[in-house]
Order: C-alpha cells, then sequence, then structure tokens
C-alpha cells in the first residue's frame, strides 16, 4: 500500500502528541501507524523517572497495534517537537523491523508543515533478524 493519505497520517501523528507525557526531555514526540488493512494506531512518547522505561511513541504505536492483533503494517508518521524532521531511534527501528520489512513507509515530520519520506530499508540498512 504506497497510495495512501500522507498528510492524514501527519496529523494523526501530531494529535497524539499532544499526549506525550515527556517531563524530563521536553521532546514531545508523536506516532501513527498505518495498518495494510487501513486502521491507524497512535503513540507518544511516555517518559518515566527512571529514564530506562521510557517509552518511544512508535513503539507505544506497535505495542498498541500488536496487542490488538494487527501485526501487518504499510507506513508509519512519526513527529517531534521541532521544526523540520524527527527520526526514529534505533531501537524504535529494530522494533519495526519485526513486524516490517524494508519497504515501510517512514514519514518524518516536525512541528512545522515540512515533513521527509524515506524507508525502514533505509533507516536500517542490514537489519538483523532471527
Ligand atoms: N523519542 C521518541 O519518542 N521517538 C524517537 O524515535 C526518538 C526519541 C522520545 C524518547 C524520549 O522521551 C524523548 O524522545 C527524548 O529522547
Amino acid at each position: 500500500m504506497k497510495d495512501f493519505d500522507r498528510k492524514a497520517l501527519l496529523r494523526a501523528a501530531m494529535a497524539a502528541r499532544k499526549f506525550s507525557y515527556a517531563p524530563f526531555s521536553h521532546f514531545y514526540v508523536g506516532a501513527a501507524l498505518l495498518s495494510t488493512d487501513g486502521r491507524i494506531f497512535t503513540g507518544c512518547n511516555i517518559e518515566n523517572s527512571a529514564y530506562s522505561p521510557t517509552l518511544c511513541a512508535e513503539r507505544c504505536a506497535v505495542a498498541k497495534a500488536v496487542s490488538e492483533g494487527v501485526r501487518e503494517f504499510a507506513a508509519i508518521a512519526v513527529v517531534g517537537p521541532e521544526d523540520g524532521e524527527t527520526t526514529p531511534c534505533g531501537v524504535c527501528r529494530q522494533v519495526l523491523y519485526e513486524f516490517c520489512d524494508e519497504n515501510l513507509v517512514v514519514l518524518c515530520g516536525g512541528t512545522d508543515s515540512h515533513y521527509t519520506e524515506t524507508t525502514l530499508g533505509e533507516l536500517l540498512p542490514k537489519a538483523f533478524r532471527l
């Protein structure tokens, strides 16, 4: 599914960003994961006083989808708190790769209307899989 409403997915990520809990970094992130059956699962980052339990927005969205029985995805939009793109961290790239192949479309946006489009294959070349 390469033909989908990119602006709508970015809007869903921006809406999810409003729920971000980031009292430590103040780096508020939202994500919106599009399944191949056309559903959108949103996520936000959820930080923790102990720091390491922090959940990124992308993994929040993946957990919501997989826990509802959805495992096939076409695209994800990620939106950070700054102008210009925010890209998924390395851990999130690997978690996405567990359920997606290199063709997953990744939209990276921010607070302005500018966004970039890439793929998981570009972001995580020679990815590891058991
Ligand atoms: N963060 C995400 O939610 N997604 C990313 O891919 C980059 C990092 C969050 C984690 C943490 O709450 C904050 O941004 C700063 O690293």
